[in-house]
């Protein structure tokens, strides 16, 4: 017997093997399908690329949706072949970006928590597929995730069909760190019962209907290491402030020694600052997060972390080989749920987040624009910022004062985009400081962004739009007409920095 087959413990499922092109051909023309697969972990690889092939040769054009972004150049592949018409919730390939930007894929930008709740409350329409990678089919008849759970559940419950592809290269040692929960229907809702980032609250697979199982393909495809870059001397010293205004919170008494579950977003800028708390006083750290980068596990490794609850494992190639190699190390200090739970608003406001990720820009009074270049061109999606910023107890963002070289400021007069309203914002880190924005009215956060936040190469100018908005007065004063002149110039002239009048 194939001893792959022992993966699949209902043994009338056996007979569903089928291969990732006869799958593929099931899909066809003006279909909606809903893979697996969170921040390049635990996606479905074989069907999809074998209906890239079959695209390639025969156009068709279907809808996307995932958990959020997909790996194995798959999310390129789609758009080089031309096969999507429609992508949802979340995306951080080059290629797709690019055929996002021109028009030509139909991308909706959403909050990770609510994907699931579309799905379910008919939003998406119909899902035609599930395709959901998998270590294997349990006798009773759960399907167990691999390096990641994201919307695999929903979709596993809510689409017509489902077509599971068990990968053979994800380490057998994943097994058990699962946690599968699903919220019922609004308005016969419970409360979501995690009261610790520690909590089980679910199964630890995904039950199925057998009865859907419409074909098993095999896969033996590695996830795709994640592009990370790792910490350098800017990010090293945007850690330290945010450790500083952590120890004034503790100072005055808002926080305790031992820190609120935190979550760190997803980038190279959010890892390195938490890469930070290694070297601080900070002990029994717990993370509560959407996905869990290198870093989560050097604090794991140094004991400063003791727990760490996630959706998903994204790893850069090194940390991907020494983790999986050792993983009996790590399971019992992890568990991965459905990102509607690790992103979940109850759950973060009930156990007070302390939430940290990355801006592309904000503004001097607070704005965060996580999502797009000048206004403009999307880079990946809000993913789960909004989830956290919105419902963490602090609600920090970070990002380096300048990007391109200095020519491009990140902190800006008028964000060109907004995903976190100044209501939403608590704190912003540049490595030049932070800004502690909460309980200040616009003006008195935009003299603390300017003085602690602003690269000094664009400080006199912003100070001096500041001062001329101010002259016009307004709770919140802006110059309209020049509100944006930043992002104009640098698309005139290459640069933001104003030359001498
Ligand atoms: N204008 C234009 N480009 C900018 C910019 C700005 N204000 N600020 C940064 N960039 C560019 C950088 O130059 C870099 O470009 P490159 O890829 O050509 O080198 C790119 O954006 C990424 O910036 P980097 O500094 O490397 O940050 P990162 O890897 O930490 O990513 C985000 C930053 C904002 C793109 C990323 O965190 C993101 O997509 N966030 C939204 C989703 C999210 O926050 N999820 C959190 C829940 S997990």
């Amino acid at each position: 017997m194939d001893q792959r087959l022992e993966r699949i413990q209902l043994p009338a499922l056996r007979e569903r093997v089928v291969s990732a092109q006869q799958a593929a051909s099931w899909i066809t023309d003006g279909m909606a399908i809903g893979l697996s697969g969170f921040t390049r972990a635990g996606d479905a690889k074989a069907v999809p690329n074998a209906l890239v092939e079959r695209g390639e040769k025969a156009p068709f054009r279907i809808d996307v949706y995932s958990g959020a972004s997909l790996g194995c150049g798959i999310d390129g592949r789609f758009a080089q072949s031309g096969i999507v018409r429609k992508r949802v919730p979340y995306q951080s390939d080059s290629l797709m970006r690019a055929s996002i930007n021109s028009g030509e894929v139909q991308f909706v930008d959403h909050h990770l928590s609510q994907t699931a709740e579309w799905v379910r409350g008919g939003v998406t329409g119909p899902l035609d597929f599930a395709i959901i990678e998998a270590l294997g089919i349990s006798e009773d008849g759960l399907l167990i995730p691999t390096t990641s759970v994201g919307n695999s559940m929903v979709f596993a419950h809510h689409a017509d069909q489902l077509i599971i592809e068990i990968n053979t290269a994800q380490p057998m040692e994943l097994e058990g760190i699962h946690d599968c929960y699903e919220p019922e229907a609004l308005g016969m809702r419970q409360p979501i019962p995690l009261v610790s980032p520690r909590d089980r609250i679910g199964t630890k697979g995904i039950p199925i209907d057998p009865a859907k199982v419409k074909g098993i393909v095999w896969n033996d495809q590695p996830d795709s290491p994640s592009p990370i870059e790792p910490p350098d001397a800017d990010t090293n010293i945007m850690a330290g402030h945010l450790l500083d205004f952590l120890r004034g919170e503790v100072q005055a008494g808002r926080l305790s020694e031992k820190l609120p579950p935190i979550q760190s977003g997803v980038g190279s800028v959010a890892n390195a600052v938490l890469h930070g708390l290694i070297d601080s006083e900070f002990e029994g750290l717990e993370l509560y997060s959407e996905v869990l980068q290198d870093a989560v596990f050097d604090l794991l490794d140094s004991g400063k972390a003791s727990f760490a609850s996630a959706s998903a494992i994204t790893l850069s190639a090194d940390y991907m080989e020494r983790i999986y190699r050792n993983f009996s190390h790590y399971r019992d200090r992890l568990v991965l749920r459905p990102q509607e739970i690790s992103n979940h608003p109850e759950i973060i406001r009930r156990l007070g987040l302390l939430s940290i990720n990355t801006a592309l820009e904000f503004d001097m009074y607070g704005n965060v624009n996580s999502t797009h270049v000048a206004g403009t061109k999307m880079m990946n999606g809000i993913g789960g910022s909004g989830d956290f910023g919105r419902n963490a107890q602090l609600a920090i963002f970070v990002t380096k004062s300048t990007a391109k070289n200095g020519r491009i400021s990140c902190v800006v007069p008028f964000a060109s985009h907004i995903d976190h309203t100044e209501h939403d914002v608590d704190v912003l880190v540049t490595e030049y400081g932070f800004a502690d924005i909460r309980n200040l009215a616009p003006r008195e956060r935009a003299e603390q962004i300017i003085a602690n936040c602003v690269h000094p190469d664009y400080r006199p100018q912003l100070q001096d739009y500041f001062n001329r908005a101010m002259a016009q007065g307004g709770h919140t004063p802006h110059i309209l007409s020049e509100a944006l002149s930043w992002h104009e110039l640098y698309t005139r002239e290459g640069t933001m920095i104003k030359k001498a009048q």
